[in-house]
Parts: structure tokens; sequence; C-alpha cells
């Protein structure tokens, strides 16, 4: 099994590897999908893996039979089993028929599983489509550090005064949803780098953590992607700049070459990071079931997970044509 690095690059308008997320463009090769082949169903980690921070083993694996190869088009499913569990095809290069989604409610429908979704790529320079969430793959080149990339008067909170420090726990409680509950519990259990914070009247009002670095698959140190959130009552006052660049400064000081995050097109991280100078890379689609078409589904038997003959969902595709067997695996 491989892929055709000739048909599957020019299809490619982001640099996006199911299972790991974004990478540098300068990493991107065929040599990072057959990467996530090889580990597909084990469980476990490929080395420059950046999930292997908050688990012991790889939860999302590609479904290697499943993939569908050609010279137009390449889709590629996933199953992970957080919650519910959830199936994902990415797709690469265009899909007029919605073999994609068919082909994901099918999966999700054979097996039960909670979430289906359909996952599209749109380079830097279009406009993703409209009516879905979308995130937008940004970099940052850190090179010789920057006056404007000082800690200020930031700290990272285990260098805090015992009173202010003692704070972080009802900061963290009330971004439980932004991630900072899960952060603190590994904070705690002494897991995790450094995270910096940011106080107002003796209080964490802001934190950008954990401070980490790992190597990628090419050997160049990346900065990870970190939780970020200000207090609702105290945003828009320039905290989150602050923490932005005490972590920049972090990075630069730290030895990494580089960072990618993922923010939602149009947030208000999303500005901060294009004001900040960020490159875009492109913008990630992400389309739930609920989101198409609720045509039934055809009564096929189904397939098993690991089994899956790409290009006969619901037994109609044939041979010739994209999607035809002359290019899968
Ligand atoms: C993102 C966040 C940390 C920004 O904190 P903040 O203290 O309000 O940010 P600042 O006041 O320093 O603003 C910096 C820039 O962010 C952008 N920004 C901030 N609030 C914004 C808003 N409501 N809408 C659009 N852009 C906004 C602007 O570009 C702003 O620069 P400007 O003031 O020169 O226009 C804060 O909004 C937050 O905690 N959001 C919820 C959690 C979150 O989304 N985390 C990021 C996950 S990737």
């Amino acid at each position: 099994m491989r892929f055709e690095w000739d048909w599957l690059q020019p299809v490619m308008p982001v640099p996006y590897v199911p299972t790991l997320g974004p990478v540098h463009p300068d990493a991107l090769a065929a040599g990072l999908f057959s990467d996530v082949l090889d580990v597909a169903g084990t469980g476990r980690f490929l080395p420059y893996d950046k999930d292997q921070r908050w688990a012991d083993r790889k939860d999302e694996t590609v479904l290697p039979n499943g993939i569908v190869h050609t010279r137009h088009q390449t889709l590629i499913p996933t199953w992970s089993q957080r919650g519910a569990g959830s199936f994902t095809v990415y797709v690469y290069g265009p899909d007029p028929d919605g073999q994609a989604a068919e082909t994901v409610a099918k999966l999700a429908a054979d097996h039960g599983a909670g979430r289906a979704r359909v996952v599209t790529f749109h380079g830097p320079d279009t406009t993703p489509p409209p009516g879905t969430a979308h995130t937008r793959v940004q970099l940052r080149v850190f090179g010789r550090p920057s006056p404007a990339d000082q800690p200020g008067p930031v700290r990272p909170v285990d260098g805090l005064p015992g009173p202010a420090r003692a704070t972080f726990a009802g900061f963290a409680d009330r971004l439980t949803d932004d991630g900072f509950a899960f952060l603190h519990r590994q904070m705690q259990a002494g897991a995790v780098g450094p995270v910096l914070a940011v106080t107002d009247g003796g209080r964490v009002v802001g934190a950008i953590g954990p401070m980490e670095t790992m190597t990628d698959s090419t050997g160049a140190s990346r900065l990870l992607p970190q939780y970020f959130g200000v207090l609702p009552e105290h945003r828009g006052h320039g905290y989150g700049r602050t923490l932005w660049r005490a972590a920049m400064h972090w990075g630069t000081t730290h030895g990494a070459a580089y960072q990618l995050l993922q923010t939602e097109t149009g947030g208000a991280s999303d500005r901060l990071c294009q004001a900040e100078g960020l490159r875009s890379l492109g913008f990630v689609q992400t389309v739930p079931r609920s989101a198409w078409s609720r045509a039934p589904l055809c009564s096929a038997a189904p397939v098993p997970l690991f089994r899956l003959v790409s290009g006969r969902v619901c037994g109609r595709r044939g041979g010739g044509g994209r999607g035809s067997r002359a290019g899968r695996w």
C-alpha cells in the first residue's frame, strides 16, 4: 500500500494529515501518510504525534481498506472511539458525487457511531463555503527574539505569589469549556510544561499554556498548541495579546522553529493571530452529518471496520472513472 504523491500533492491545498492534523509545509510528504497507515488500528503514537501529550493510546485511526485513492481524489476515512464514537472522511480533491458523505454516513449507520463528519480543505486565498464551521490553519515562524515578544507582566503560574497562584483554580473552573479545568488537572499531576498567566488585582484573569516543544517528522522543534483564555469580563483590554506575545517569547527562547495553530475563522483568537502577522495556510471545513442531505441509506450489509472495500458503499460503484478500483489499494 502506498500513496502516489503525484496524485495526492496537487489536491492538497492545506498541509493537513488525517489523525495528525496540520503539519509544517516543509514537513509535508508521502511518508507521513504511510506512517499513519502503519500505525492504523494499533493504538500506537507516531513519535512526532502531538496527541501523545494527553493520552496513553492513539484514539483516531485511519481505516486503510476504506481509502479511495485516484489521480483526482483521495478519501481517507478514520474512526475515533471517543464519546459515542465518530467516523470522519478527509477529502482531498473534488467530490462532486458526495461520495465522502455517503461513505461516512454508511459507516456510522453500520457501526452505530454517534457522529459522522466530512472534512474538506480550502487554500489560503479562497473563501471557504459559508454555512458550516471552519478553522484557519496558521503558521508562526520563530526567528531571533523580537522586542514585541516580551513576557511583560506575564508570569508562570508556579512563579506567582501564593495568594495569586491559588486563584488559578477558580479561573480554570470558569473556563472549563475552553479546556482549562482539564489543563488544571494535568498541572496538578505535574504532567505538563509551564502555564503562563496574567493577573489583575492579585487574581489570575488570563492564561496560556502548557508551553512545550516537540520535534516534528523532520527533526525541527515546534511549539505545541496551547490552551488560551481570558475571563470574559477582562477581555478586550489587551491581556490576550500580552499573553500571546509572552508565549511567542517563550517559544523563541526555548529553541522552537515554528508553531502551528488552528483557529475558528473570524473568532477573537483568529483575528489576534492574523493581526500578529501569522501566515494563513488555508482552511479546514468540518461538515457534520446533520448538515447534509438526509437521503435514506440503502440497505447493503454492514461492512466490518477494518475490511472496508472502498467505492462499494451501498454497492453502487463499479469500475471506471473516479473512484474506480484501478487507483486504489
Ligand atoms: C481569544 C482571547 C484570549 C483574546 O483575549 P483578549 O484579552 O480579549 O484579547 P485582546 O484584548 O488582547 O485583543 C487582542 C486582539 O484580539 C482580537 N479580538 C479580541 N476580541 C475580539 C472580538 N471579540 N472579536 C474579534 N476580534 C477580537 C483583536 O484582533 C484584538 O486586537 P485589537 O484590539 O487591536 O483589535 C479571548 O477572547 C478568549 O478568552 N476567548 C475565549 C477562549 C478562546 O477562544 N481561546 C482561543 C482558543 S484557540
